[in-house]
């Protein structure tokens, strides 16, 4: 039967003709200061030729955080974010660093020590690092890695609500001994081995989060997936025992499959190291290079202009950056003019990367409607949008997140609908 939901999220790729109308256009959005975007908030940025199939029944799909809005930046990068790897290369399971993670690439490996010192947003001195197919699996070699092996009782895994809707079933879908999903960690009140995941910023409502069960036996996890700085003032370097990031959210790249573990213990390391090579042998060393070529442009777009001009220059956080802020200050209009919704409120945070003050612009909007008992997920839905309901994070159905990291064109449709839901129910 016809799907309508992978249709739309999966839909062609422009030509290469249809691109370059579009950065021509958004070279001169691009331009704009970000003061300029919050008094200017426009109801479309794609001109009329880049609106493909804009009719209304068309469905869109901001389920998933699939972070496309980032193929601008990336095509605009050409030749220097574009790799060939000769046949005869990376071919053996192994790498040739010395790491304690076997299978890690070098390459990778100075990247990402190197995009971490740009960027400022996490301690790697006296940290292993482990790379794996996705931070996904990171999370789950994690788990393995923290659990008590010779307990009687499966770990509890908890995470405050609203937690990332995935961790329940990623806890629960083996059926493992070693660890199952406990709940919200802010009800969490069982004696024993924890293992508390916090993520922060949260996906889905984009604060920044610190754990909240401090009880004594407990492990902590952290998922620092959108700890960069287009998402959030990075206010500290994060100094944990285990800190995941990925490239999915980093640079975009979630189809490369690579995320990396930064590990205080050389135990824990060791542990999530045989988790993954018992899971797929290492992971895969064309993604890995891929990815070090991504963080390595990153880096360079940062380092080549200083960081009190990334904002205003052409780098990969002023893209982001920008484009962020002005989605975000769209939205708040449209949800303004629908009068049924509300936003989070962030603070302004000083950010240590770009020097200023800046707001926190999540990669997720956490959208609550206002009328009690109202299914917020199911009301979009009669709108042809579709987001994730509350229900799935630990939250009631009055919430639901809808993804900001999607197409412009899409990205568009979405605020004229959401401006215009009230006048229509
Ligand atoms: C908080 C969080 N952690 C982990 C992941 C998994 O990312 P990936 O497996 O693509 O690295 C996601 C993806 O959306 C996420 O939002």
């Amino acid at each position: 039967m016809f799907n309508f939901c992978t249709c739309v999220n999966f839909k062609q790729e422009p030509s290469d003709d249809e691109w370059q109308m579009d950065s021509s256009a958004k070279k001169k959005d691009l331009k704009k200061g970000l003061n300029e975007a919050c008094n200017h908030v426009p109801l479309a940025l794609a001109s009329p030729s880049e609106r493909r199939d804009y009719g209304e029944d068309r469905v869109i799909n901001l389920d998933v955080g699939d972070p496309i809005m980032y193929e601008t930046f990336w095509k605009k990068m050409g030749k220097k974010a574009t790799l060939v790897i000769p046949g005869w290369r990376s071919m053996s399971y192994y790498s040739k660093g010395q790491s304690l993670c076997w299978f890690l690439e070098p390459d990778l490996c100075e990247q990402i020590l190197r995009l971490h010192r740009v960027v400022g947003n996490a301690v790697t001195e006296g940290r292993y690092i482990v790379v794996g197919t996705g931070s996904s699996q990171l999370i789950l070699a994690s788990l393995y890695a923290l659990s008590s092996p010779d307990s009687s009782e499966p770990t509890n895994v908890v995470s405050a609500a609203p937690y990332y809707s995935s961790y329940p079933s990623m806890c629960d879908y083996l059926k493992t001994s070693l660890f199952k999903w406990g709940g919200n960690a802010s009800k969490y009140d069982s004696d024993g081995a924890y293992i508390e995941i916090v993520t922060s910023p949260c996906n889905p409502d984009g604060f920044l989060r610190e754990p909240v069960v401090n009880r004594i036996g407990g492990k902590v996890l952290h998922d620092l997936a959108y700890y960069w700085p287009h998402y959030t003032p990075i206010t500290a370097p994060a100094d944990n025992d285990i800190s995941l990031f990925t490239a999915s959210k980093c640079t975009g790249h979630a189809g490369s499959r690579i995320g990396w573990a930064l590990v205080k213990d050389a135990e824990v390391a060791m542990k999530m190291v045989k988790f993954i090579e018992l899971n797929t042998i290492g992971v895969s060393k064309d993604s890995q290079l891929r990815t070090a070529m991504m963080l390595n442009v990153v880096s360079d777009t940062c380092e080549q202009i200083g960081s009190s001009l990334v904002i205003r220059s052409e780098s990969f956080y002023g893209f982001g950056h920008r484009l962020m802020t002005e989605r975000w200050c769209r939205l708040r209009q449209a949800v303004k003019n629908a009068g049924m919704f509300t936003l989070p409120d962030f603070p302004s945070a000083y950010c240590t990367f770009l020097n200023q003050r800046t707001q926190t612009r999540p990669a997720f909007a956490w959208l609550k409607c206002e009328k009690n008992d109202e299914d917020c997920a199911a009301l979009l839905r009669r709108h042809k949008i579709i987001g994730r309901s509350g229900v799935s994070f630990g939250c009631s159905e009055q919430f639901v997140r809808v993804s900001m990291m999607d197409r412009d064109d899409n990205f568009d449709l979405f605020i004229q609908r959401i401006s215009k839901i009230a006048s229509e129910i």
